[in-house]
Parts: C-alpha cells; sequence; structure tokens
C-alpha cells in the first residue's frame, strides 16, 4: 500500500524556500556561529553536555546582566513599573538557568574524571559574566578582575561594573527619594566595595514589611512588592549555588577544583552567602 507523504516544502501553503543569501533566521540568530563553538578537548562523548550546559548557562547569565542593568537604569529615573518587569523575567531565566543543571547533577566521579584532565586549569571561577552577576548583586570585589587582565575587553566590561552602583545601592537610592530612612553612609558608600549589612537599611525594609497590611500604607505596599522581587532574586541565586555545590560533590567529592580552590570546602562558603542580606534578616523584625 502506497502512502502520499505530502512535502513540507511544497504547495501554496508552505514557507518560503528562496533566498539570495544566509536565511533571515540565520542573520537574526547567527545560529551557524552558535553551533560552531562547540570544541570537547578529549574524546569523551560526555564532555559535549559539559561544554554545552556551561555555553547555555554563560548566555543566561548575559540575559540576567541585561535584565539587572535594566532594573538599576529605571530605578535610577524612579520607574518602578520597568524595574519591576525586568526583575519579574530575571526570575523566569534563574528558574531555566537552574534547571540546566539537570545534564550535570548525576555525574559520577569516573564520568567527570573521562574529560576533567582536559579542562586544565580551566574553572568557572574564571568566568567574567558571572562576576557581572555578582557585582549587580552588591558582591563586588577588584580581585576577580585580576583573572582577566589578559583580555582588554572583558577586564574593561568587569571594571566599569566595579566602578557602578550595584542594583542593590540603586535600589536603597531609590527607596531614599521616596522618603525612606537609608542613612547617608550607605548612599554616599563607596560603591566599588562589597556591601556590607546596614541595621538601619533592614530597620527600613523590616518597617515597611510590618506596615504592608497596613489601610493607608501604599507606599509600603511598593517597597514590599520591590522587597518580594528582589528577595524571589536572592533565593534563586542562592538555588544556582547550591545546585552546584550538590553537583560538584557528586562529580568530585572533596578533591581541589580545576582552578585551584579547596573544592566542595570552598563552594560550600561562598554559597552560605545571602544576597541581599538585609532582606532576609529583616523578616525577623516583622
Ligand atoms: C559538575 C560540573 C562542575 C564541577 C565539578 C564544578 C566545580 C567547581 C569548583 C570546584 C569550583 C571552585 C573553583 C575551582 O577551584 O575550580 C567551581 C567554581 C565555579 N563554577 Fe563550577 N563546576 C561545575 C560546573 C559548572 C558550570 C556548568 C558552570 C557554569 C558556568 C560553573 C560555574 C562556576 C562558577 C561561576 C564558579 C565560581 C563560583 C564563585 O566564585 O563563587 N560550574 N566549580
Amino acid at each position: 500500500m502506497s502512502h502520499d507523504v505530502e512535502d513540507p516544502a511544497a504547495g501554496s501553503q508552505a514557507p518560503n524556500l528562496d533566498f539570495k543569501g544566509t536565511t533571515p533566521y540565520e542573520d537574526y540568530v547567527q545560529a551557524d556561529v552558535l553551533t560552531h563553538l562547540q570544541h570537547p578537548l578529549s574524546e569523551d562523548p560526555g564532555e559535549m553536555v559539559f561544554l554545552v550546559t556551561t555555553q547555555v548557562m554563560e548566555l543566561w547569565f548575559t540575559v540576567i546582566v541585561h535584565e539587572w542593568e535594566t532594573a538599576a537604569k529605571a530605578l535610577r529615573k524612579d520607574d518602578l513599573p520597568v524595574a519591576l518587569a525586568a526583575l519579574k523575567r530575571s526570575t523566569y531565566e534563574l528558574r531555566s538557568l537552574n534547571a540546566s543543571w539537570e545534564p550535570l547533577a548525576h555525574l559520577t566521579p569516573a564520568q567527570f574524571n573521562s574529560y576533567r584532565s582536559a579542562l586544565g586549569e580551566g574553572s568557572g571561577f574564571q568566568s567574567a559574566m558571572y562576576r557581572r552577576m555578582e557585582f549587580l548583586l552588591g558582591e563586588k570585589s577588584a580581585s576577580m578582575l585580576v583573572p582577566h587582565r589578559g583580555a582588554p575587553r572583558v577586564h574593561d566590561e568587569l571594571e566599569k561594573a566595579l566602578h557602578e552602583p550595584s542594583l542593590y545601592d540603586e535600589v536603597l537610592h531609590h527607596l531614599a527619594r521616596r522618603g525612606e530612612p537609608v542613612p547617608q553612609e550607605v548612599l554616599t558608600r563607596d560603591v566599588s566595595q562589597a556591601y556590607r549589612p546596614h541595621p538601619e537599611v533592614e530597620a527600613v525594609w523590616a518597617d515597611a514589611y510590618a506596615r504592608e497590611a497596613d489601610e493607608a500604607g501604599g507606599e509600603e505596599k511598593e517597597t514590599v512588592r520591590l522587597g518580594e522581587a528582589l528577595t524571589e532574586v536572592a533565593e534563586l541565586v542562592w538555588r544556582w549555588r547550591n545546585d552546584h555545590l550538590v553537583a560538584t560533590r557528586r562529580a568530585m567529592g572533596s578533591k581541589v577544583g580545576t582552578g585551584g580552590s579547596a573544592g566542595v570546602a570552598w563552594l560550600e562558603k561562598r554559597a552560605a552567602k545571602n544576597v541581599f542580606p538585609e532582606l532576609w534578616t529583616a523578616r525577623s523584625h516583622v
């Protein structure tokens, strides 16, 4: 019995096939560039997904940095709706980023060892886009520029980000302009230094959250909405760090890292950090 199999590229309703140069899809997406950036260093068939997952995460870091920079810029103009929309998008993106741990979350030490030596001294610790994310969160550190001295564009971008106010700095300036008692020393702090939690900032959040249910508390509700959007971001960053930690523990136990750190013991300390610290501690005072 013969079947007439319809050619999807035939007939008057079919998509266009005829382009003079490269397809408009290619011109926009640059899929040909993107899908030829995979150069595994070992013969191991499992290395491809390790490399691509890392590249996918770099792309998510890039989008998330874009959203947080959009939010920071909007807050500078006191445009809360634009800032909240960007933060909201970033939480969807963070969820996708975190979901991309799945292919690496179940590696056995032998599977990881099959290509680990090919990585040499390469480590995610050297990811400049991840540092951009941390800088936007207020986790500034000039020494994180050092690994990038040999790459001028990367170094310049990171140096610029080091000296710009973080997303959290912009949040606090915005709250101050709305009349919240954010202390002067926080508003005039050296933004190239790591943000240190301040009891009066904690009090600003605690107060807004305490008055959340007040009938008249319109401003407080806005502050709480912003606080909750930031809390969601903070929680998802914490989840990324902890998923990374567990994947690492499964893949290599307590061996030292390819980047030269103590490995899991070092990552445990990093994963224990609280993003936007006062948003967490304020909750004890509500
Ligand atoms: C199972 C796979 C992985 C293992 C075993 C692993 C292991 C490690 C270790 C041991 C460190 C500490 C620094 C060092 O000495 O190297 C580290 C840091 C880091 N890794 Fe991974 N990693 C894995 C996958 C990934 C992936 C897919 C990414 C995505 C880009 C990534 C991003 C990072 C980042 C950003 C740091 C620095 C963290 C910080 O500064 O707090 N890692 N990794």
